[in-house]
């Protein structure tokens, strides 16, 4: 599905201000991961070009560092061929310990965000960079950790939408923020996201150090 289809698919102009604005906009049936899920999940990982700098036989990374199962430890968050990666996946997504939302166009997956709720040892390994503060027991954080948008679906809005359903879940859920670690000067691909897409979904920037932020929307 190339970039000009889906541009010509594009929502009407009157259902959409981007849209109507003339740009690209899409609208993506966004979906919670759920364990039934685990398969697909797993094949848009298997198909889905990504890290293009990398030796192929890396990839792919399936996100499974971004978890909140006890098993992460120093560089015990990886495993060292795509087989174990994939089977890894699956088995924490069924397990609940990989949290996030799939976007989806014309029944097929197109993108991902991981937003994952308890996620102590990857908030941990974080600080070790980003300027995060140490949370106080009774606020409830939200991290949005890493996305990956099929290269023809991207700059449509799927990100952004993405991004709109985790801080409503997250509202729902009665957690006090969502936040992310975007670079300040955003150079693609960067799987954190750009700065700019959270500015526009009403974040701000509660930290910043090196060229990286740490960036807030708070929900209560
Ligand atoms: C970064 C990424 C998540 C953005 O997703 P997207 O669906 O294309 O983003 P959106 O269409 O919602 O864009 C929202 C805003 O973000 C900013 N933005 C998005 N892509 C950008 C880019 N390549 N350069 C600069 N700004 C960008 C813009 O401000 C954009 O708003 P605009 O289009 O109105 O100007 C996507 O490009 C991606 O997944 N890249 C690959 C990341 C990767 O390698 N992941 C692998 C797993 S580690």
């Amino acid at each position: 599905m190339g970039t000009v289809r889906l541009c010509q698919l594009a929502a009407a102009p009157s259902v959409c201000p981007r849209a109507a604005r003339g740009e690209n906009f899409m609208d993506f049936d966004i979906k919670k991961l759920a364990p039934g899920l685990a398969e697909d999940y797993a094949r848009f990982f298997d198909a889905t070009p990504h890290w293009d700098s990398e030796p192929r036989d890396e990839l792919p990374c399936y996100c499974i560092t971004w978890r909140n199962d006890d098993t992460y430890a120093g560089n015990d968050h990886w495993y060292p061929t795509r087989e174990e990666r994939r089977e890894r996946a699956i088995r924490f997504v069924g397990a609940g310990s990989m949290q996030g939302y799939l976007a989806y166009w014309g029944g097929k997956i197109v993108g991902w965000c991981n937003a994952t709720a308890d996620c102590r040892l990857g908030v941990e390994h974080l600080r070790s960079y980003y300027p995060i503060e140490d949370y106080s027991a009774d606020v409830k954080v939200k991290s949005i950790f890493c996305f990956m948008v099929a290269p023809q679906a991207q700059r449509m809005g799927a990100a952004t939408q993405l991004v709109e359903r985790v801080c409503k879940d997250a509202a729902d859920d009665g957690f006090d923020y969502v936040e992310a670690y975007p670079s300040i000067e955003y150079v693609a691909p960067d799987c954190k996201g750009p700065l700019q897409m959270y500015i526009k979904c009403g974040f701000t920037i509660s930290a910043e150090r090196d060229g990286l932020a740490v960036v807030r929307k708070k929900l209560k």
